[in-house]
């Protein structure tokens, strides 16, 4: 230690500088990968025999071209604004979409599928691809990106890349509250538990890989889904109250799993990306947003319509989704997503870029 004194300044400063050259080119963010459900799918369900499914008008009608790609919504989604935030492209590919490939996939791919959850039993219920093998598919990437880029480079920027995660809503609304399986199986609160450590074994194997800055979305009031309302007719179609304090107790326990896994393993940053106060104030107060509807969706009567039952054919769809907070009977318009993704974007980049 005592000689440390006698370094010369320059020599320090040089010293300090490179260290905060290296630090910065670090941090800088490559790639946007995405793991979830319908709230972050780019259109991986298109390829899938599944009956959920968005890839038809009037999804899309306001996405770049009219394109309906297979986004649970009239445009973009979150990952997309937040991809573009980081430099990288406006809408993220999905990794089974044909239209791409892997040098598509370089700076940013989705891995989601609508319908899916942390639990296998939550995919199985509508066929769609369950969790565990949205990290096969990945691995698979992997494979590629090293046959494309070469292994050392593939390895650094797998280790830059953001990984966003968005998922679990459906665990409880299509699976636990709708199916008596694993309702005779576990209280809410042993739900709660067994998913959150399906999720910590999922940032494990991903940790494993080299992946080391993720975002981790937890639940929205889901209970001020339309689709929720419209069945809560004993409370004049209010939210369920109920659904909102289960998804408030499960965000607490991703919460403390990401507290505990950035003690556990060294260099991992794992941001919780909380947007239950932000939607739960934009469906409580939609004039301060601008928006004119919050109750019901754009989409055919927006009360149940979502999928094959939103289409063209359907005469009630509204004309102006941006006064609309929900697009769709369980998702959010464009707008929405947009200004959820305002709310994240300057925590995110603060926190990886
Ligand atoms: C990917 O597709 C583009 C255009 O479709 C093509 O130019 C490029 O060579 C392809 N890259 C690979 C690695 O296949
Ligand atoms: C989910 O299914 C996969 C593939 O069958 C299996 O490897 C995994 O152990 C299952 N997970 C749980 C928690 O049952």
């Amino acid at each position: 230690m005592a000689k440390d004194r006698y370094i010369p300044g320059l020599l320090v400063t040089i010293l300090v500088l490179k260290l905060a050259y290296y630090a910065e080119a670090r941090a800088k963010v490559p790639a946007v990968i995405v793991f979830g459900d319908s709230s972050v799918d780019a259109g991986n369900n298109n390829v899938i025999s599944t009956v959920l499914k968005s890839n038809f008008r009037p999804y899309g009608r306001d996405f770049e071209g009219g394109r309906p790609t297979g986004r649970f919504s009239n445009g973009r989604i979150p990952p997309d604004f937040i991809s573009e935030a980081f430099g990288l492209k406006p809408a993220i590919p999905a990794y089974l979409d044909p239209m791409y490939n892997i040098s598509d996939f370089a700076t940013g791919v989705c891995f989601a599928s609508a319908g899916t959850g942390y639990d296998n039993a939550t995919s199985d219920v509508l066929n769609v691809i369950p969790f565990w093998k949205e990290l096969e598919n990945y691995k698979e990437y992997q494979n590629r990106m090293r046959a494309y880029v070469g292994k050392r480079k593939a390895n650094v920027i797998f280790r830059n890349t953001l990984y966003l995660m968005s998922l679990g809503t459906n665990d409880f609304l299509e699976n636990y509250y709708t199916f008596p399986g694993r309702r005779s199986q576990f209280t809410v609160n042993q739900y709660q538990d067994f998913l959150v450590g399906l999720a910590e074994n999922f940032f494990r194997e991903l940790y494993a890989l080299g992946a080391r800055k993720f975002s981790l979305t937890g639940l929205p009031p889901m209970g001020c889904l339309p689709l929720e309302r419209a069945t809560n007719f004993m409370n004049q179609f209010d939210c369920v109250e109920d659904y909102n304090k289960v998804a408030l107790e499960f965000n607490g326990k991703l919460n403390s799993l990401a507290t505990k896994l950035n003690k556990d393993l060294p260099g991992i940053k794992i941001f919780s990306a909380n947007v239950y106060e932000i939607f739960n104030q934009i469906i409580r107060e939609p004039s301060s947003f601008g928006f004119e509807v919050a109750g019901m969706a754009c989409c055919a009567t927006g009360t149940f319509e979502m999928s094959y039952m939103c289409n063209e054919q359907n005469p009630f769809t509204c004309p102006d989704a941006t006064k609309y907070v929900f697009w769709d009977a369980f998702h959010p318009t464009e707008k929405t997503n947009k200004i959820i993704s305002d709310h994240l974007i300057p925590q995110l980049l603060a926190t990886f870029a």
